[in-house]
């Protein structure tokens, strides 16, 4: 949720600040803006409404000079998206500027305080009473930047990632975090800072994930030229110096670049059989039968005294756990609830030291499951987290967990950080039943091999691209759209629903296939499509009966079957054909026409695929 960077070196600030923009856009992208300060002292802010292209476009003929700088590209909470609420801000005298993501919870009450002292606002947003409060403090007390900011932010109620600068001190950048990720990197002589890795990678894989509650002063000294010059200095709030741990990111530039593809979702959908061989490269072998997961050998015990499993989780991370309670269910017999992190945080849940709580998230960073996790450890849970952006906040937080290791996921919609958490689910389930001697030896034999071969049964499937993106023509006329499914399925029309409705803005409903007769078959009409996964499994017969219910109110059949299928082909509308899968695992191979499905309506419908309105992909807000 909102994109912070930030630089300071030798090198001109603003095409690193833009390129770093681009770069973090996934996390917001209502309005973006830049702060510079120039070799004569000044500071330069300019910001604008929309995309980075904008403020590109607005700066064309501005002075944008300067070795310092701040950037921003926002995700609005308080105050409408408009160039004056977008970051960053002024204090009133104009000698600080400050980017914030985040939401300061106390803002009103501080700004009604801040104004009755005379100081004057210039826009509706959270952000700018920190900037006005530090330089209200820093005036009133005489105090230096750093110390100001510490004093503001023990005011401060909220989670907050900031970067603040001075005109007066074009040699520092002070930025601090509470429950927002901010990452410092370390090049030679010059300093990066950024919401994630993504726009530091190119320049330096030297980088210090900063720490909640602590404030980092960033410093160069061009008088000074042992280590190029440069101080980075970590303290808390409270003024105590923190220890640094320089970290080596492993991303490759290429992760986070489209590759030749139009966009970075239909990248993402066609590496999913790369990212799965490498989700459980060295945890399946195969030859061995056997899954090996490092979480359940250093924790076996936590793990295997399990009474019960909690699955915390948020959107399509959410319907990944669903399909974990259903493995873990069957291989494992044990009770798994799966609950919306933001539900459970606020509701007194029963849990106990016998749970285990997993938490699914893609980025690592979402604020609801991150509360839902510190609500159950303080309730004696053991938590094991299944996460994908390495070092963020929701690993650090867990007692183990397991990465999913399919890479950087740009695209707002979620495509293989699905199939990921699918696959490790499906690995945990494994790992967790050979342990516990719930799954005989040849069921657990043939997942195990039947896994491994998912990679290239999905292979498979992305050769009906084509035909997916022709039949994705056919029916971007409709305004509602109904997903079946039944068992693993079930969650699987959940996601093709949720898929849809991210971003083509068509409204559509994933429903258990035989709940269709209690409700939703009230809306069927020769105008409503229906996405039925019909594929050959226990539930074939009955979902059969299904897709003739919907073409006897004349519904527009979509069919998701099994390879050779002729029963479903002659009544339905449409046929996606699938590989011959076990059924428990025919979420990782039916998820994927349905990406591709979704992805074709939005392209022809003209939207923005990659980044579709109102939406984030990093949600740090509650
Ligand atoms: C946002 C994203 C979704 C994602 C959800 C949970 O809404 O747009 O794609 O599923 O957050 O995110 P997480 O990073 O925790 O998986």
């Amino acid at each position: 949720m909102c994109g912070i960077v930030g630089y300071l070196g030798k090198r001109e600030a603003f095409p690193i600040l833009i390129k770093g923009l681009r770069r973090l856009e996934y996390r917001g992208y209502d309005s973006a803006g830049v702060a510079l300060i120039n070799e004569a002292g000044g500071l330069n802010v300019y910001k604008t409404k929309g995309k980075v292209d904008n403020l590109v476009e607005y700066t064309s003929d501005k002075d944008k000079t300067g070795t310092i700088g701040i950037a921003h590209t926002r995700w609005a909470t308080h105050g409408e998206p408009s160039a004056v609420n977008a970051h960053p801000h002024y204090s009133q005298s104009h000698n600080l500027a400050i980017i914030h993501n985040g939401i300061i919870e106390n803002y009103a009450d501080l700004k009604g305080k801040l104004i009755e002292k005379g100081v004057e606002f210039k826009s509706d947003t959270d952000t700018e009473v920190v900037v006005q409060l530090v330089e209200y403090i820093m005036n009133k007390k005489q105090l230096d930047l750093l110390t100001a900011v510490q004093v503001a932010l023990y005011q401060v109620i909220g989670a907050y990632a900031i970067a603040i600068i001075d005109k007066r001190d074009p040699l520092q950048i002070i930025a601090a975090r509470k429950q927002s990720p901010l990452v410092v990197g370390i090049g030679d002589g010059e300093f990066f800072l950024g919401s994630d890795a993504s726009p530091i990678i190119e320049y330096t894989d030297k980088v210090v994930y900063l720490e909640d509650g602590n404030i980092a002063v960033l410093r160069l000294d061009k008088n000074r030229s042992e280590n190029s010059g440069m101080e980075l200095k970590v303290v808390s709030i409270l003024g105590e110096e923190q220890e640094l741990t320089v970290k080596k990111v492993d991303i490759d530039l290429g992760q986070i670049e489209k590759g030749g593809y139009p966009h970075f979702m239909l990248k993402e959908i066609f590496e999913q059989p790369e990212c799965l061989t490498n989700c459980m490269r060295g945890r399946i072998n195969v030859e061995a039968d056997h899954v090996t997961l490092s979480a359940l050998i250093d924790y076996r015990r936590q793990l295997l005294s399990a009474k019960r499993v909690l699955i915390v989780a948020c959107g399509t991370s959410w319907h990944a756990g669903l399909i974990g309670k259903q493995l873990i269910e069957s291989f494992c017999r044990i009770p798994v609830e799966v609950e919306y992190a933001s539900e459970f945080r606020y509701r007194n849940p029963v849990v106990t030291k016998d749970d285990v709580v997993i938490a699914i998230s893609q980025s690592g960073e979402t604020a609801d499951t991150l509360a839902a996790i510190q609500l159950a450890k303080e309730r004696g849970a053991f938590i094991y987290g299944i996460c994908n952006a390495i070092g963020s906040s929701i690993p650090r937080a867990t007692d183990t967990g397991t990465y999913i290791h399919v890479g950087p996921e740009i695209g707002v919609a979620s495509t293989k950080a699905f199939t990921g958490q699918v696959t490790v689910l499906t690995m945990f389930a494994l790992a967790l039943a050979e342990a516990k001697g719930t799954m005989a030896r040849d069921e657990y034999i043939k997942v195990v091999k039947g896994l491994s071969e998912v990679p290239e049964l999905i292979r498979e499937v992305l050769k009906s691209n084509e035909k997916v993106a022709d039949l994705a023509r056919t029916f971007t006329y409709a305004h509602n759209f109904l997903y079946l499914g039944r068992g693993f399925s079930y969650p699987v029309a959940l996601e093709g629903a949720l898929k849809l409705k991210e971003i083509s803005y068509i409204h559509a409903e994933g429903y258990p296939a035989a709940e269709m007769k209690h409700g939703p078959i009230a809306l069927i009409d020769s105008d409503m499509p229906v996405v039925v996964i019909a594929t050959h499994n226990t539930m074939y017969e009955k979902v059969l009966s299904n897709i003739q219910e919907i073409k006897a109110r004349k519904g527009r059949v979509i069919a998701l079957v099994t390879k050779g299928d002729d029963k479903i082909a002659k009544i339905a509308d449409e046929v996606i054909e699938l590989p011959d899968v076990q059924e428990c695992l025919e979420p990782l191979v039916a998820t994927v026409p349905l990406q591709l499905l979704s992805y074709y309506v939005a392209v022809c419908k003209g939207k923005d695929v990659d980044q579709p309105r109102n939406l984030a992909k990093s949600v740090t807000v509650e």
